[in-house]
Order: structure tokens, then C-alpha cells, then sequence
């Protein structure tokens, strides 16, 4: 089986190449992601795997179908990014990776939780210059604080226990009910936000949950609350996260993920001119700290997506439609 694998970097052919023992499949990697002028590097597949900031658009659908490729496997859990409908229109079948490791994703939000708080990279490197001073390293105690979670799905749910196990009261939101461990008390949003002294984002990223955290729901957050967001960018309406960051509303940012990531993430453009103002702007600010979406990025992560990324691939070409089907 051809399959045509955008947006590769070279520990995804690693890990799929690993994967690939038989050699059953004969992946073309491309470290462009798709788009309208890309997808004809598909021609002769028989599938096209993809990643977060691939847009399989109905236009890029439509040339897919064109090419009679009728398989897309997603190796990352959200699918914001793919048209459903036009898939579904054009019979094209799309898989993806529902979980592969909800651990990496939410001890990377502890991670930004860790560090924000303790300042331990500021730490790091005032000791490799010789500045043992302490002024301006202050935390505070995690234990004892309150802790919002935005989502209480797989990854919210980890996140949870973890934050638990450092002694924090945990208070969730979610539209859906579902069964939760006694230590999360489910509560409005509204009261979520104007009571957690950090508050984590674990949602997906739908028409419904765009620009959830915005000038309104920010005005309802305590003053100096920290917000972290390893789900998905356009969560958070950016301009306003800016403005809140600037009257000292939220007291520390950390994002894995971005709105504009698309033009960003994954690149090195350490030599480029980044032409992107939100991002320079956030950059600047010393109580915000930004990695470029490495939530998932743990080795146990990157065997499971690879391992379930070829089953879908079989699955689908065997037109079995599991539980990773989502057309
Ligand atoms: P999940 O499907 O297990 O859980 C998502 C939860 O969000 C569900 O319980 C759902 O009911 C809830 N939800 C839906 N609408 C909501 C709303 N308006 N408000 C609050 N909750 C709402 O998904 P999982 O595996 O926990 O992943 C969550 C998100 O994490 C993914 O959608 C993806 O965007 C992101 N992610 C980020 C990664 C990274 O590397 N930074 C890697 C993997 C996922």
C-alpha cells in the first residue's frame, strides 16, 4: 500500500519505518504539509496520512478524490482540520489516533505548570552565567490551590490525577456527563473560572469551544490565574489573551499550541524574520512560556500513533469501520 505522509519530520519516518516491519507499506514522506498545491504529490497513492496543521479542506478532498485516493489516517487525536462532510460526501474514509498517550500530553501541561510557577528555565540559565541570586525566582505552593479543568475527556482526566497527587483541589467542566473520579468537582464553566488559580484547557477545538477563553470569559477569571493550553490554539482568542496578559489579568501563560501555529510550528526559522506580531508579542512577555505543540512528543507516544496509524491504514483499505473512523 502507497501512502503519501505529509508533514514529516524525521521522527515520524523513524517511528513509522520501525513500525513498517513486512514492509507492507511503501510511504513517499514529504515535509510539506498538504494543501491545495501539495496534494498532487499524492498522485499514484493509495492513501495520504496527516498531521495537525495539514487542512484537508473539501478542496484538497475533492483533488484527493480526483487522484482516487479514498483513505486519509490522521496520526494526531484532534481533526479540526479535516471537512468531514465533504469527506463524507466524496467517500473518502478518515481515520485517526483517539489516544495513543494522554499521560505525554497532559505531564507536558504539569511540565508548563512546573516551570512557569518555579522559573526553573530562568533558573537554569542565571546559574550557567554565574548569577546565583534568588530576586525574582518566587513561587508559590501548588498544593492547596485550585485547578480548572477544561475537559474532562482522556487527557483532562490524567491531568487531573496528577495535579490531585500535589495536593490541589480539582474542579472540571464539561458539557458532557460522564463518570469522574470523587477529587474532581464538576462545576460550571463560569464558576471554573472565577474560582481555579490555574486553569488548563482540554478540549477539543470545534465551532462550539473556538475562542472559548476570551475578553468575556477572561473578565470572569481571578486576577493573576495562570492558564495553560496544550489542546488546541484557536481556544483562545488571541489578541484578547494579550490584553489580559497586559493589565496582569492572567499572571503566567503557557501555550503548546497557537492559533497561527500553522506557519510556525515544527519549522526552524531561527535565521528567518517571523512575520507574525501576536506571537513576537507574546514571546516578549517574561511570565509566558511557548513550546511549539510537543505535548504528544514522547517516545511511547510516537510508537502507539504509528502502531494504530497502520492498523486504520489496513482497517480502512479493508473497509472496516472501528471505533477510529470518523467517516
Ligand atoms: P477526549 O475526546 O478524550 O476529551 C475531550 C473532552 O472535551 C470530552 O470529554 C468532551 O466532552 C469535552 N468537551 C467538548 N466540548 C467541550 C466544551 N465546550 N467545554 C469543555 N469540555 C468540552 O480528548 P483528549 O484525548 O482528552 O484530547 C483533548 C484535546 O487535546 C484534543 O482534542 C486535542 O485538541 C488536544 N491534543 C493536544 C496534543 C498536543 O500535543 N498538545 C496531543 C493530543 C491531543
Amino acid at each position: 500500500m502507497k501512502v503519501a505522509f505529509y508533514s514529516a519530520q524525521p521522527y515520524d519516518k523513524s517511528s513509522f519505518d520501525e513500525m513498517n516491519t513486512e514492509k507492507a507499506y511503501h510511504f513517499l514522506f514529504f515535509d510539506i504539509d498538504l494543501n491545495d498545491q501539495t496534494v498532487r504529490l499524492a498522485e499514484s497513492c493509495d492513501a495520504v496520512c496527516i498531521f495537525v496543521n495539514d487542512h484537508a479542506t473539501a478542496s484538497v478532498l475533492e483533488k484527493l478524490a480526483a487522484l482516487n485516493i479514498k483513505i486519509v489516517v490522521l496520526r494526531c487525536a484532534g481533526f479540526n482540520q479535516v471537512d468531514l462532510v465533504a469527506a463524507e460526501r466524496l467517500g473518502i474514509r478518515v481515520y485517526r489516533v483517539p489516544a495513543y498517550s494522554p499521560e505525554a500530553v497532559a505531564e507536558h501541561a504539569v511540565a508548563m505548570i512546573l516551570t512557569l510557577n518555579r522559573k526553573t528555565h530562568k533558573a537554569y540559565n542565571r546559574v550557567r552565567e554565574g548569577n546565583f541570586s534568588l530576586n525574582r525566582l518566587m513561587g508559590f505552593n501548588l498544593y492547596g490551590k485550585n485547578v480548572g479543568v477544561i475537559g474532562l475527556g482522556k487527557i483532562g482526566l490524567a491531568f487531573a490525577k496528577i495535579m490531585y497527587g500535589f495536593g490541589c483541589e480539582l474542579l472540571g467542566y464539561d458539557p458532557v456527563p460522564s463518570s469522574l473520579p470523587a477529587y474532581v468537582t464538576k462545576v460550571d464553566f463560569e464558576q471554573l473560572l472565577s474560582e481555579s488559580d490555574i486553569i488548563s484547557l482540554h478540549c477539543p477545538l470545534l465551532p462550539s469551544t473556538k475562542h472559548m477563553i476570551n475578553g468575556e470569559s477572561l473578565a470572569l477569571m481571578k486576577q493573576g490565574a495562570m492558564l495553560i493550553n496544550t489542546s488546541r490554539g484557536a481556544l483562545v482568542q488571541t489578541t484578547d489573551i494579550i490584553s489580559a496578559l497586559k493589565t496582569g489579568k492572567v499572571g503566567q501563560l503557557g501555550i503548546d499550541v497557537y492559533e497561527q501555529e500553522e506557519k510556525l510550528f515544527f519549522k526552524d526559522l531561527s535565521e528567518h524574520i517571523i512575520d507574525d506580531d501576536d506571537i513576537l508579542r507574546l514571546m516578549g512577555f517574561p511570565n509566558v512560556l511557548i513550546t511549539s505543540h510537543q505535548g504528544f512528543f514522547t517516545t511511547e507516544a510516537l510508537a502507539e500513533i504509528a502502531s494504530i496509524t497502520l492498523q486504520n491504514l489496513q482497517d480502512a483499505k479493508n473497509g472496516i469501520k472501528t471505533e477510529n473512523a470518523l467517516s
